[in-house]
């Protein structure tokens, strides 16, 4: 496949799986790709990183064949170690890679890395140059990844987009927020619908997907060529298929308590087999809080769970909450 076909493989009217640092790990990328998911991404991966400490950064890029597919989101602020983190992660062969420039968290702005690059589109630029060059010569496409812009005074996602296209990157995504707001308010998909209008290259809409009315909206509203789905699919790996299936039949697929629960254990099986099964308890707590947000009884096994670390408890908690108790 050229790189063309590779670009439309990825865009023509997907369902992307956002980056979520602590959620969208392995275990929980192969249970959305197994209910639907089109286009997974990893979790950031920090471009210094990859250069002082390889194998540590290195986990959140983790995948296999069946979740091709696959792409890799480097962050930093320096276009030769954003190249030299491309290089390296060029060599796990991700289907394309992805540069984050959304980042509002403290730690990687105050660096001039994610949401900050969007005031200073200059560097952006050149990071965006630089790790083009470093895939020239393969057919691997590259995407990027950014807000709004900095904050209500300065939205400059059109302009950025138009730059970031000059610069070589192959696909856009847009989370049409402001860094100020964080994650408050509303992603403003008008801005969607605009940088669609103005670039060649395929735009991902991203921003307050929760259910399958809201997916057809993005598409319908912004005109966008695939959606991408971040805290919609926390909890919630069913919306991929649910999507699929609504905006082909026009009604809402139903998945029942055994099917969720079949999910929910494959999920703890995978996360005990990725990351041992202490690691994988600790960390599959807030996973099962999600799982259960809603359900009847779901507070009091959560508070079995949360202090448990004792697979078979929880286990039976589950088992209890979806197939007994209702
Ligand atoms: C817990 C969490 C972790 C995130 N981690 C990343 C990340 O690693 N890389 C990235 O580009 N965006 C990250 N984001 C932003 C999402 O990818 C997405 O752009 C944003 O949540 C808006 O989409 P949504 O409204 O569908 O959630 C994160 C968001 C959340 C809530």
């Amino acid at each position: 496949m050229n790189r063309v076909q590779k670009i439309s493989e990825l865009t023509n009217q997907k369902i992307w799986v956002a980056p979520l640092a602590g959620v969208t790990d392995k275990a929980y990328r192969a249970i959305c790709k197994a209910n639907g998911a089109d286009v997974l991404v990893s979790e950031m991966v920090s471009a210094d990183g990859l250069f002082y400490a390889k194998e540590k950064s290195l986990e959140y890029a983790q995948f296999n064949e069946k979740q091709r597919p696959f792409g890799i989101q480097i962050f930093g602020n320096d276009p030769k170690m954003m190249a030299q983190g491309a290089e390296i992660i060029l060599q796990e062969k991700p289907d394309f890679i992805d540069i984050n420039m959304g980042c509002p968290v403290k730690k990687v702005v105050k660096r001039g890395a994610g949401s900050a690059l969007m005031k200073t589109p200059k560097i952006a630029m050149e990071i965006t140059k630089a790790v083009k060059q470093v895939l020239s010569g393969t057919d691997v496409p590259l995407s990027v990844k950014f807000r709004a812009g900095w904050d209500m005074d300065s939205i400059n996602c059109l302009e950025y987009g138009l730059m970031m296209q000059e610069a070589g990157a192959d696909i856009l995504c847009l989370h049409p927020r402001t860094r100020s707001q964080m994650f408050s308010g509303k992603s403003n998909w008008t801005l969607i619908k605009e940088l669609k209008a103005n670039v060649e290259i395929p735009v991902i809409g991203n921003g307050d997907i929760w259910n399958v009315e809201d997916a057809k909206q993005m598409f319908e509203q912004t005109g966008c060529d695939s959606i991408m789905i971040g805290r919609g699919v926390m909890g919630n790996p069913w919306i991929f298929a649910k999507i699929k299936y609504f905006l082909e039949t026009a009604k809402i697929l139903e998945i029942d308590n055994e099917q969720m629960l079949q999910t929910i254990l494959q999920h703890l099986e995978l996360a005990i087999k990725y990351k041992g099964e202490t690691r994988a308890l600790r960390e599959m707590r807030s996973h099962l809080s999600n799982y259960t947000k809603g359900i009847q009884g779901g507070s009091r096994a959560r508070k079995i769970i949360n202090g448990s670390t004792d697979l078979e408890t929880i286990v039976t908690t589950l088992n209890n909450l979806f197939l007994m108790e209702r």
